[in-house]
């Protein structure tokens, strides 16, 4: 029985190195040195190499390096039985929640501003927000959002969330439904995408969401490039009705060279990292589940295929 580090776009030594330090008894391997591949039962991954899964014959569940699984749910060669799990850890939620704070903080204090000032040698008081009279919307009140909904109130914004369906969160005015969209979005002065990729959500982020934005608002993008419309984003921007746009997930990643967002005066890009799993902190639920597998026990964070997360 082994576990197997398959992806082509992480480097498989610190997490081998993780499992092993954890459990040195548990055999892991890291593709392409497979081994046996009649005793793989546990695959780990992100971007599965191509032709993998037809060649695991025992295969008992695949586990996300990361809290999203869009790329495995569309993955045919994985047998729909194989139960898939996603990453839900503190430590990659508290990631998630200093970029959304560090890039509204930025914008909400005019950091661009200060050191634009400061390069130049001014001295010039200018009036700042107040944060009372300052809301964030998040799109999305899963695990990530609502962790970062709940530490940008605790500073002292409003804040609240549009969610598929009906929910509630203490503390922050839910919307729901697409019907309700608009009336969410009328109060935004910021709106953060923490939604994960389903059929529904592609594209919500279109010229008709960003329309239904007060002017000046600020968009922030940790779900999934698939969620916005590039064109219409970048219209909004050009436009100057969208302040501000903070991208760390694209369509296609890496961000093609060519892409106007990398020279738009009003987005700033990062390269997918806002909330990268560490190894040391997510192998243990992976080894924990592992252990359930073998033992036939009930799998943790496993994937609602329907739900689509
Ligand atoms: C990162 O994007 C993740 O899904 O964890």
């Amino acid at each position: 029985m082994t576990i197997l580090f398959a992806c082509t776009v992480r480097d498989a030594r610190p997490w081998l190195l993780a499992f092993q330090t954890l459990d040195p008894e548990i055999p892991v391997r890291a593709w392409p040195d497979g081994g046996e591949l009649d005793a793989v039962r546990f695959v780990v991954t992100w971007q599965p190499p191509v032709g993998l899964f037809p060649r695991l014959p025992n295969l008992g569940a695949v586990s996300s390096l990361g809290a999203g699984v869009e790329v495995l749910l569309a993955n045919p060669d994985i047998p729909t039985d194989v139960p898939l799990l996603r990453i839900i850890d503190a430590n990659l939620t508290g990631k998630m929640t200093e970029y959304v704070v560090l890039h509204i903080l930025r914008q909400h204090r005019d950091l661009a501003r200060i050191e634009t000032q400061q390069r130049a040698g001014t001295w010039l008081r200018f009036p700042t927000r107040d944060t009372a009279r300052t809301t964030v919307g998040f799109l999305g009140l899963g695990t990530l959002g609502r962790h970062a909904a709940a530490q940008v109130q605790a500073l002292g914004f409003q804040v609240r969330g549009w969610t598929r369906a009906p929910r509630h969160v203490d503390g922050v005015e839910v919307f729901h439904g697409r019907d309700m969209l608009p009336a969410f979005l009328a109060g935004c002065d910021y709106l953060v995408c923490l939604l994960p990729q389903t059929p529904e959500t592609a594209g919500i982020v279109d010229a008709a969401l960003l329309a239904s934005l007060p002017p000046g608002a600020h968009f922030i993008n940790g779900g999934r490039g698939s969620h916005v419309v590039d064109a219409d984003l970048l219209a909004a921007l050009d436009s100057g009705r969208l302040a501000s746009a903070t991208l760390d997930v694209f369509t296609t990643e890496p961000l093609p060279p060519s892409h106007r967002f990398w020279t738009h005066p009003r987005v700033t890009i990062t390269p997918h990292n806002a909330a990268d799993s560490s190894p040391e902190s997510v192998a243990p639920q992976m080894l924990e589940n592992y252990r359930r597998l073998v033992a036939g026990q009930p799998l943790l964070n496993r994937v609602d295929r329907a739900r689509g997360y």
